[in-house]
């Protein structure tokens, strides 16, 4: 129900984005969609409001985050909605998924929907897989200034970024299994990876009427960065 071959052989493009993001029957359309939108949103076009003086002048300092140029995202999919907020501050997006026919697809969805504006930050669309140490290879992908993963990692792993306690989904009728991640798993992850928590998010799921087609108890917002990184 989870290996690579499974996922290779049996994962529809087509199927994902009818069964998860239609629009008002959808199971991630809403409840996910509106969690990750709005945190993306923020963490990507927040006006960082500073008090600089707060006792001998009482005035604010109001910047745009500046959050680099170059975003690559993990385990894309066939999906866009994830990069719309990205596409208002990154200049190059590079998309990249294990599989072909996902990667057939984004390219279908980039000429029919995506608007203007994320088609021109869209650079490449690049095979990946994630469980390797080098996602990458042997392509040479340069460096980025934002990694991105939505309901990527929790799927390979089987045994973890975006549902806790998962434990399966389905694309169509056919079922994949996802990670248990529990909250603490997740946060230990990024501190042993060297990176400092700036924001973690976490909800409850709170449609529950759907559990037939996927089970997950609650979802997850991450922003991290490494210590050393001024503009994130
Ligand atoms: C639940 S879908 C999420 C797609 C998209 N990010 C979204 O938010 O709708 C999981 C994605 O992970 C991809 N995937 C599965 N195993 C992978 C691996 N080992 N490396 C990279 N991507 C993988 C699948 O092909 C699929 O597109």
């Amino acid at each position: 129900m989870g290996t690579q071959q499974t996922y290779i052989d049996e994962f529809n493009p087509k199927d994902y984005l009818q069964t998860s993001y239609v629009a008002g029957n959808g199971l991630l359309y809403g409840e996910w969609t509106d969690f990750a939108l709005c945190h993306l949103y923020e963490t990507f076009t927040k006006i960082v409001v500073k008090v600089t003086h707060p006792f001998t002048f009482s005035y604010f300092t109001k910047k745009r985050r500046h959050v680099g140029d170059t975003l690559l995202d993990f385990g894309t999919g066939s999906s866009i909605y994830h990069l719309l907020s990205a596409c208002e501050v990154f200049d190059k997006i590079i998309a990249s998924d294990l599989l072909d026919q996902n990667r057939a697809e984004f390219q279908l969805q980039d000429c029919e929907k995506k608007s203007k504006k994320l088609r021109s930050k869209v650079k490449e669309v690049l095979k990946c897989d994630v469980l390797k140490r080098n996602p990458y290879a042997p392509a040479v992908v340069p460096p980025a200034d934002c990694l991105l993963a939505c309901l990527c990692l929790e799927t390979p792993c089987k045994d973890i970024g975006g549902a806790l306690n998962a434990t399966f989904y389905h694309a169509g009728k056919k079922r994949f299994s996802a990670m248990t991640t529990r909250k603490e798993e997740v946060e230990k992850a990024f501190k042993e990876a060297g990176y400092v928590i700036e924001k973690v998010v976490y909800a409850p799921c709170a449609d529950k009427s759907r559990m037939d087609v996927t089970y997950y108890d609650g979802k997850y917002f991450i922003h991290a960065r490494k210590p050393n990184c001024i503009a994130f």
